[in-house]
């Protein structure tokens, strides 16, 4: 194998241009392509900044010519030559006006045949694309997505630091944290029996950085959290968190926003107007049946429980009866588009919600049809078509259950016939502050309230008195920033005195023991003067799947985990050893 010896390289691949010709260059990189005819050898060169062709000419360098016969895929040189602008010009190619005649060739590695292509969109397994992620990270599109994500952080941070920002670590050996996910545990050797928690945010401590007088931190920090993954979670993935003092949720929100701003126009040149939407959490809940509303399209839900309080038909009688809502979804124009068939798929889909069925009514040349118009009265009918204005062609989806199973339903079912339709567009992007949220949540599975958020989210001020008497009724100052249907950061202002904190403990069930054996080390913090203070934590990793137009969360990540929080790379999980086991006094039970 040889050396690149004194050469060093003085351009890159991707960046020569047509005002290059004429120039002695060294270029750095792998071997895409190699084509032989005759007396010439054509190889495409890459690096990080694209391709150009190479060409080895027989009568221009004998020496580097048959050198380059051994040339395969991938493999690494060193080539020393002259660019030249070329005969046939491949305009598909950015560098495709010009090539690079070669007098000097190096062959710095070899490589086997590769067991991916390197190229976009090779219809490899991804089980395949992780176990070679050294290799698939060597695709354009790949490496596009980390050059955007790297940007991306630049900006974050140049934005941060510009307004004042400081950027702060804080620990990932540590106690649990409270954003209600499962922890990924670490077992302590000179603790035997003792466990540090992951952090599922640094929500704490940047609360105590607020304490200890820091006024405004920041921090691009991964998060852990041990749970269900879908397709756009990770086990561990990035917030960009950030925290600051002396504020009230609109100095946030407007701070928030010139940076939402800043990263649109600089990532994907595109203007986002100000001051974003907003839109209350119940407002949200009503029209789109979700608190991550995606507003690139209509389709809002309509509550039609009024309508049918006297229904004779029994799965709308018994809903309402159990306490339950019935809300629809009008699809303007479109009841040639439903089929029989087509109806039955989506009433399959919505029970995959919970939903026990999906009635539905077509209205057609002032005809209304309908597998459920035999149990419904005139009067209903009439109601019906006035209160959703229906007009001709229109189709209607009804589902009646109780109130979160219809939200969760209809939610879906809208942007599911949005998605069959077409009507979702990448390029558009629609951002909403969702506000006034519930400061608790009923969790029928632990019989009592929990924290929607976490439990140091501030109530709305007015709302305080409710704290006790009606706890399901107070809001929190809590915001959520949406982009198209996906939750893209939360946060709050949080409480900054111990009196209304032991009270909010009180209220999610919490003995004062419990609380202190928790949180203590916050109570405790939260007697020596704390300021008031909130702030908001970005999922980066959902971030850059907006700005990247990524579908799936691993083509933004370069060393992602899969559904079964697993690396196919490295294999991780893995099993320890006796020693380490035994080290740690863990005992596996089979
Ligand atoms: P929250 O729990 O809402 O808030 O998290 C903030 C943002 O992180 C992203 N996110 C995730 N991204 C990928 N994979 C996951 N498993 C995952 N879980 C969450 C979401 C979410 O909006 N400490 C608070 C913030 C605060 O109050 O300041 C917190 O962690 O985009
Ligand atoms: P059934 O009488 O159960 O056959 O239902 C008649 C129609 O009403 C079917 O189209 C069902 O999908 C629909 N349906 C049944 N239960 C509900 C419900 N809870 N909400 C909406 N539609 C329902």
């Amino acid at each position: 194998m040889e050396t690149m010896g004194s050469l060093r390289r003085t351009n890159m691949c991707g960046e020569l241009t047509i005002s290059d010709i004429g120039k002695e260059i060294v270029l750095m990189g792998w071997v895409q392509k190699r084509r032989s005819l005759g007396g010439l050898i054509f190889v495409d060169l890459r690096d990080i900044t694209g391709l150009i062709q190479i060409v080895f000419d027989v009568d221009y360098s004998k020496e580097a010519f048959e050198k380059a016969e051994g040339l395969r895929s991938e493999y690494v040189i060193v080539a020393k030559g002259k660019v030249f602008e070329r005969q046939s010009k491949n305009l598909e190619m950015a560098t495709g006006e010009i090539e690079v005649y070669i007098d000097e060739l190096r062959i710095l590695d070899t490589a086997q045949t590769p067991p991916i292509y390197i190229k976009d969109n090779d219809d490899v397994s991804e089980q395949m694309r992780l176990k070679y992620r050294f290799l698939d990270l060597r695709k354009p599109e790949m490496q596009k997505n980390l050059l955007i994500r790297s940007k991306t952080s630049k900006v974050i941070r140049d934005f941060l630091y510009d307004n004042g920002f400081n950027e702060i670590e804080t620990p990932f050996l540590t106690k649990p944290t409270p954003e209600g996910a499962r922890d990924y545990l670490v077992p302590s050797r000179v603790n035997p029996g003792k466990f540090y928690a992951l952090p599922q945010s640094p929500q704490l401590f940047k609360q105590l950085l607020m304490v200890s007088g820091m006024n405004k931190y920041f921090q691009i920090v991964r998060c852990f959290r041990d749970e269900d993954l879908r397709a756009n979670r990770q086990p561990e993935f990035t917030q960009v968190d950030l925290e600051m003092s002396f504020v009230d949720v609109e100095d946030i929100i407007s701070l928030n926003e010139k940076l939402i701003k800043k990263i649109f126009k600089e990532i994907k040149n595109v203007d986002i107007q100000l001051p974003i939407k907003r839109m209350s959490y119940e407002v949200a809940m009503d029209k789109y049946g979700s608190d991550k509303p995606d507003l690139r399209f209509g389709y809002e839900l309509n509550n039609i429980s009024e309508i049918f309080k006297d229904s004779e038909f029994n799965a709308f009688k018994s809903t309402i009866e159990n306490g339950g809502i019935i809300k629809c979804v009008k699809i303007d124009g479109a009841c040639e588009e439903f089929s029989k068939k087509g109806i039955s798929k989506l009433e399959k889909f919505v029970k995959t919600y919970g939903a026990k069925g999906l009635a539905w009514f077509k209205y057609e040349n002032e005809a209304f049809e309908s597998p459920i118009a035999k149990f419904l009265s005139e009067k209903e009918i009439s109601d019906l078509i006035n209160k959703l204005q229906v007009k001709d062609k229109d189709i209607v989806f009804i589902i009646a259950d109780k109130e979160s199973v219809v939200n969760t339903a209809l939610g879906a079912l809208r942007i599911e016939i949005a998605q069959d339709k077409n009507l979702i567009d990448n390029n558009i992007f629609e951002l909403v502050w969702i506000t006034d949220f519930p400061l608790f949540e009923y969790s029928e599975e632990e019989n009592r309230y929990v924290a929607k958020h976490h439990p140091f989210t501030a109530p709305v001020d007015e709302d305080i008195e409710k704290l006790e008497s009606n706890p399901g009724e107070v809001r929190a100052k809590a915001y959520d920033i949406v982009i198209n249907g996906d939750e893209i950061g939360g946060g709050s202002i949080r409480i900054n005195n111990s009196e209304l904190q032991s009270r909010m403990f009180k209220a999610l069930g919490f003995t004062e023991e419990e609380a202190n054996e928790k949180f203590g080390f916050l109570l405790e913090a939260f007697k020596y003067g704390v300021p008031p203070h909130g702030g908001i934590a970005y999922g980066l990793d959902r971030f850059m799947m907006l700005l990247t137009e990524s579908d799936n969360i691993r083509d933004v990540i370069a060393f992602p985990k899969t559904q079964s929080a697993t690396c196919l790379m490295t294999d991780a999980p893995a099993i320890a050893t006796e020693k380490q086991l035994q080290e740690l006094g863990i005992d596996i039970i089979e």
